[in-house]
């Protein structure tokens, strides 16, 4: 990378140890803290990132600029190279505390004391996820479908990485030891450890195959965005502003969990038009023709979606008010909402248990505030499912694909404590153990997916589960090296 990069607006300067775009250069304490944790987290990535690959030479995306229409520079990389970096999208001198008591300040460049143990509660839980979900994803690439696919994993994974980043350079920089401690504690936790495990559920589960990773880049990576989009509003101006960069790298991650689900669906609708099966749910005569069968799709993405709705919390929260109130993690697309953004007198529509069934209630708005970003992820999860469904639509499959209801499989918040169909009649749990298998992938589903997990990583080929993308990663035609593996 040219060292004339460093002047141009928004560049990256790439001359310290650690890229930044936020002078640390000349913060000497800062840049030191961040040298310190350094080792530690190559460590970890070394460790826990993915598994077999580190030699290889990766065609990686890294950021050399904020200019979200010019940021990425393209080129091979060995992922422990990759310079993670501090990224920040620009300062608006004019930024106010949009919501809540303080609502009109002036944005705060420094944490407001009331509010610390709060803000660190948020940064360090948002971090938590980054690490986790690399190490969910660390065995996948020896079953990669296809070197395109391999390389998008990769870029996942180091773009997560540089999130972790991002969370600890605001601990470090704004909450003095304790933050160092808490930066160290994110390097310390193990998605799945029994004795360590990190801090949310859908977190500690296994990624065991390349359709769960897909649909959990859909489910789980967009409640990421959620959260990153609602943090995105906060009043602490800093927190906003590594969010707002941190939205532009997530984009690609649910690219590539919708593309991903669709090619697998699309490959399943060819190869029963091209054989003449008809029906979706004769599962068997699919299964034989070596692709996914409708139905099991469906089951896994009846599993993803209700892990990432407890990713919301519960419906009704205190905390979810205080951090509103507080003006630091606002709503969805906070400041195009036409309301009076304090909301201490408004109500909102909750979905309850109310004797025995599923019915809206009105509660206050301000505790009611998970609820309506879960609602507005719902909203963006149906748009991705829609398309799923054009693809099957097209192919004149008969089979149309659903998102369960919330109530659903929920382990927490309202519907925690009963049991659902995925069309959100309240059953009994003999009910439920008889049905169970329908609704959510079976050992026996688990079984057959993994038999299609076959590598295949000659250049311009898919495994036979899957239809290739219709565009290459940075326009690369079709038999593009995007990964050249060199297995330590
Ligand atoms: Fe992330
Ligand atoms: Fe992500």
């Amino acid at each position: 990378m040219s060292n004339s990069a460093a002047y141009v607006e928004g560049a990256v300067d790439y001359s310290t140890k650690i890229p930044n775009n936020v002078g640390l250069a000349s913060d000497a304490r800062v840049l030191k803290a961040l040298e310190q944790w350094h080792p530690g987290y190559i460590d970890w990535w070394m460790t826990m990132g993915p598994d077999g690959f580190q030699t290889s030479e990766v065609y990686l995306r890294t950021a050399v600029s904020i200019d979200p229409k010019g940021w990425a520079q393209f080129g091979y990389v060995k992922m422990p190279e990759y310079r993670w970096g501090v990224l920040l999208a620009p300062q608006d001198e004019k930024r106010q505390v949009n919501f809540g008591a303080s609502k009109g300040e002036k944005a705060w460049q420094e944490v407001p004391g009331e509010h610390r143990a709060n803000l660190r509660r948020l940064i360090v839980i948002q971090g938590d996820t980054e690490p986790a979900s690399v190490e969910q994803q660390r065995h996948l690439g020896k079953t990669a479908p296809s070197l395109y696919d391999m390389r998008n994993l990769f870029q996942i994974n180091v773009e997560e990485g540089r999130h972790l980043w991002a969370m600890v350079y605001l601990l470090h920089k704004y909450f003095g030891k304790d933050g160092r401690e808490e930066a160290e504690g994110l390097l310390q936790r193990r998605s799945g450890d029994a004795d360590k495990p990190r801090m949310l559920g859908a977190f500690n589960e296994s990624t065991p195959d390349w359709l769960s990773l897909f649909m959990f880049t859909f489910f789980t990576d967009r409640d990421g965005k959620m959260q990153l989009e609602s943090l995105a509003q906060s009043g602490f101006d800093p927190m906003s502003r590594t969010c707002r960069f941190m939205l532009t790298e997530e984009a690609h991650h649910m690219f590539v969990g919708e593309t991903g689900v669709g090619r697998t669906i699309e490959r399943t609708c060819q190869a029963m038009n091209s054989t003449g099966v008809e029906d979706p749910y004769d599962i068997e005569r699919v299964r034989a023709l070596g692709v996914l069968d409708l139905p099991t799709i469906q089951k896994k993405a009846n599993l993803h979606y209700s892990l990432s709705l407890d990713l919301f919390g519960s419906e009704v929260s205190t905390n979810a008010a205080n951090y509103y109130n507080a003006g630091l993690k606002g709503r969805f697309m906070e400041t195009k909402i036409e309301d009076d953004h304090v909301l201490t007198r408004a109500t909102y529509p909750v979905l309850k248990l109310v004797e025995g069934a599923a019915k809206f209630v009105d509660e206050p708005a301000l505790s009611a505030i998970n609820m309506r970003l879960r609602d507005d992820y719902t909203k963006d999860c149906q748009g991705g499912v829609s398309r799923w469904n054009k693809i099957i639509e097209k192919a004149g499959v008969k089979f149309e694909m659903k998102l369960p209801s919330v109530a659903f499989h929920r382990g927490v918040g309202e519907f925690s404590n009963v049991y659902a169909t995925p069309d959100g009649t309240i059953i009994g749990k003999e009910e439920w153990e008889t049905g169970r298998d329908a609704w959510l992938p079976s050992t026996d589903d688990g079984g057959f997916i993994e038999s299609l997990m076959k590598p295949c990583w000659t250049k311009g080929k898919y495994a036979d589960w899957i239809a290739p993308p219709r565009v290459g990663i940075d326009n690369k035609p079709g038999d593009f090296e995007y990964v050249r593996i060199h297995q330590a």
